[in-house]
């Protein structure tokens, strides 16, 4: 059984609570929340569960806490995860994992240190379409990989406590917070990034709010990745990709709501290949957010290190999410 310490109340930890309160071997027992409102409105959904206003009084008096999930905004997550692991916690901390690579290292030290796992929320290593795409890819299916191509294109988030998000001191803009899950994506598919060329657009807060990123890869492959929350009007939330092989195509493509809210009406992954019929392809329907917590709960019952989204793999993506920023900002090619 594992005892759960969740901070924050915000969009993306009660998607997390609700894929808490699914497992029989894992329970949400503190709640750390310093804003009195947010607080109030957790209370009435959630009474059972106390709440903190100081994450140090919540380690001191609950110690019977296994596990911190790190859902605050990105520019507190060093600070919590590295008082998690000092404390002997394991954490699993949102993505992006920090706002620049010294953070992610410290946070990555942090937890060998101390000797406990970090896990990072890359949900898409979890999400049935991605998840099965990438396997099909190991098995050769599409041969060797040619080309990638990835995109996340949102409305401006406005539900953010305090509209931290949009402030790219806080948050990094849309290339850090959303641009990076398809960046993490085109690395788990194709390796270590060694090339990075990346041109966008800022936002109206500065920071680079929509982009276009190329990524070259040792061997040859190439991702094209476009993300950014600058769409407009009723423009539907809409994700996919299109894996180009020696050998055929996988294919996938998801429009619906304004955010990630209606995930679970979705299209199916398409596999094409020469002289063949174009083929669905079963996925797991399961919740990525679901799984994403399941794994790791599974991996602390059985002594097991993370192997999915671990600390590197966070690590990674924050480098190829600012080599991809500095392009922006120079017009430059980024080598890693
Ligand atoms: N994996 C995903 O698909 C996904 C989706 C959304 C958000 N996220 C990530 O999760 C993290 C949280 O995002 P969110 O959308 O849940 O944010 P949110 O604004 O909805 O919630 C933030 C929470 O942190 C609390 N908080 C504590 N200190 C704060 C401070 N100083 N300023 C503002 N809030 C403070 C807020 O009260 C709130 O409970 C971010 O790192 C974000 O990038 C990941």
């Amino acid at each position: 059984m594992k005892n759960v310490a969740l901070l924050g109340t915000g969009f993306i930890a009660s998607v997390h609570l609700e894929g808490w309160k699914r497992l029989s071997n894992a329970e949400v027992v503190a709640v750390y929340e310093p804003d009195d409102k947010a607080a109030a409105a957790f209370h009435r959904k959630y009474p059972a569960i106390p709440r903190y206003k100081s994450f140090s009084l919540l380690l001191e008096e609950k110690n019977e806490v296994d596990v911190v999930d790190v859902c605050l905004p990105t520019f507190l997550h060093r600070e919590y995860t590295e008082e998690a692991c000092a404390a002997g916690k394991h954490v699993l901390c949102e993505k992006p994992m920090a706002l620049t690579v010294d953070d992610a290292e410290a946070m990555a030290n942090a937890a060998r240190r101390h000797g406990v796992e970090l896990m990072v929320g890359h949900a898409l290593r979890f999400w049935g379409e991605y998840v099965r795409a990438r396997e099909l890819v190991m098995e050769g299916v599409i041969g060797e990989v040619l080309s990638l191509s990835a995109r996340r294109l949102a409305l401006t988030p406005d539900w953010s406590v305090s509209g931290w998000i949009l402030d790219p001191c806080y948050s990094g803009g849309a290339v850090l917070d959303l641009h990076i899950h398809d960046l993490d994506f085109a690395n788990w598919v194709c390796g270590k990034p060694e090339k990075i060329f990346a041109q966008g657009a800022r936002g109206p807060r500065g920071g680079w709010d929509h982009a276009c990123t190329t990524v070259c890869y040792p061997g040859g492959a190439v991702a094209h990745v476009e993300g950014g929350w600058l769409m407009q009007g009723d423009f539907p939330f809409t994700m996919g990709f299109c894996i180009l092989g020696s050998e055929g195509i996988l294919e996938w493509e998801f429009r619906s709501g304004v955010n990630i809210e209606e995930r679970g009406a979705s299209n199916p992954l398409f596999l094409y290949r020469q002289g063949k019929e174009k083929r669905e392809i079963p996925v797991s329907t399961e919740d990525a957010y679901n799984s994403e917590i399941a794994y790791f709960t599974s991996c602390l019952e059985n002594k097991r290190a993370v192997e999915s989204a671990t600390a590197e793999d966070g690590l990674a993506a924050v480098r190829t999410a600012l080599a991809a920023r500095r392009s922006m900002e120079t017009g430059e090619l980024v080598k890693m």
